[in-house]
């Protein structure tokens, strides 16, 4: 066997002292100080660099098939690659709708082709998210993208009846259905969260309510089919309430906190820029608050991007004709790092719990989010805890720019990332094999 990568000087979780952590064929072989070089492979001077699992997203929008325009599996997968990811969720919200096995393996099989993360798709829970007739949740599990995760993202799930029969259907697959928790008959015509902001802006308000009054209700239907639920981006602190509860009474649910609902708050949307509007929306400062100390707690728990780009055709718009959604990819880290890491609200350790072991162990994915241990894959990403750098929408890997992060400077930055013992990304350029299908990525 060959050796095909030695990580010299990392800090496993930036804890200790630095370790060098030798790699033969994906897996760990050796962990040490002073290991000798591979004879063949390469070195990574790790020193300095915290070194973490391979972060895991739970939520992202790849877009193909059928929103090229806005995003491919290879641009995506590159952002991911670059951001320390190494396993992302394909939301199924495309065009034709991921509601079969020949789309969910579709876009399975183009993730393979690109290799830069795992893409594991999402499969619709209704018939082209129309939320009436069931998909076929079984044939989707059952083909080569082994489907674990079923969402009508973009959409709730908004019929009772549907939900029920899902989440009991998804129960005997050992699957997991993710819930776009937003009551449309309370946010029709919703373009801002509803409060002071919406009010001085003229915009139409998103209640957190049609959020709350979703989860609660979902949490009683998970309870009473023994079934397994995920809240999709957790955005009001009445909802952690309703998650708090749930989960003291046994109920078998997990949540999700987008990095922007971290840090943002409806306060942005004062210049009318479309880059801000989301959904759910940005909240109140009460709100931010709230996701960090659930984040912290464990009543919310992970960190999933819902990375949604958009071309420019869809967001330099007026604020009602623009699309919701945000680039996040590339950022969450390091707004994480802002939010929680530098309040003393979360420590490295916490972080990988977060952003890759939780979001794993939630997908259902076994070779990754995995301890740093000799045995266990090579897959990993590497941090600068000191860098600092200034987010440019034009200058990220995604084939849009919808960052609303942008100009703003932000802490860490992510000097490797390693799938398997190969590595995907390396000082913010992607690895030679990358984005053969997209002429943006520069290798
Ligand atoms: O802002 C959003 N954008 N929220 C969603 O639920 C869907 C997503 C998208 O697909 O653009
Ligand atoms: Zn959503």
């Amino acid at each position: 066997m060959t050796a095909d990568l030695l990580i010299r000087g990392a800090r496993p979780y930036g804890e200790g002292g630095p370790v060098d952590l030798l790699v033969r064929d994906g897996v760990v072989a050796e962990i040490g100080q002073g290991l000798a070089g591979p004879e063949s492979g390469e070195t990574l001077d790790a020193d300095g660099l915290v070194l973490l699992p391979g972060l895991v997203d739970l939520h992202t929008h790849l877009r193909e098939p059928g929103g090229e325009e806005s995003e491919t599996v290879a641009t995506g997968s590159a952002a991911a690659a670059l951001g320390g990811y190494t396993a992302v969720f394909a939301m199924p919200n495309t065009d034709p709708v991921a509601d079969s096995a020949v789309v969910v393996e579709h876009v399975h099989r183009l993730g393979e082709e690109v290799g830069l993360v795992d893409v594991h798709p999402v499969g619709a829970v209704s018939v082209g998210l129309a939320g009436e007739r069931m998909a076929e949740l079984g044939t989707m599990a059952a083909s080569r993208a082994r489907v674990r995760m079923f969402s009508d993202d973009g959409r709730c799930v908004h019929d009772p009846v549907l939900m029920r029969r899902a989440l009991e259907y998804a129960s005997s697959l050992d699957a997991v259905i993710a819930q776009h928790a937003e009551d449309h008959r309370l946010t029709a015509g919703a373009q801002a969260h509803e409060g002071v902001v919406a009010a001085q802006l003229g915009l139409a308000g998103w209640p957190a309510t049609a959020e709350e009054t979703i989860v609660a209700r979902d949490c009683a239907l998970a309870r009473e089919a023994g079934a397994r639920l995920h809240v999709c981006h957790v955005s009001s602190v009445h909802t952690v309430a309703v998650l708090r509860a749930a989960k003291a009474a046994g109920v078998r649910v997990s949540a999700e906190v987008t990095p922007h609902h971290l840090l943002l708050t409806d306060a942005a949307l004062t210049g009318y820029d479309p880059v801000h509007k989301v959904n759910p929306p940005l909240r109140t400062g009460d709100d931010t608050a709230a996701m960090r100390a659930a984040l912290a707690e464990g009543v919310i728990d992970v960190v999933a991007t819902d990375h949604a780009p958009h071309a420019t055709q869809y967001k330099d718009t007026e604020w009602a004709a623009a699309k919701p959604g945000m680039l996040g990819l590339q950022t969450a880290l390091s707004v994480v790092v802002r939010a929680m890491v530098e309040p003393g609200l979360l420590d490295w350790r916490g972080v990988a719990r977060v952003m890759a072991e939780r979001p794993a162990e939630l997908g259902g994915l076994t070779d990754q989010g995995r301890p740093i241990a000799v045995g266990e894959p090579a897959t990993f990403c590497l941090v600068d805890p000191d860098g600092i750098w200034t987010v440019r929408g034009a200058a990220l890997a995604s084939r849009s720019a919808n960052t609303p992060f942008e100009g703003m400077r932000l802490p860490a930055t992510m000097a490797a990332t390693v799938l398997r013992g190969r590595i995907t990304a390396r000082n913010g350029v992607v690895a030679p094999m990358d984005a053969a299908r997209d002429g943006k990525v520069v290798a």
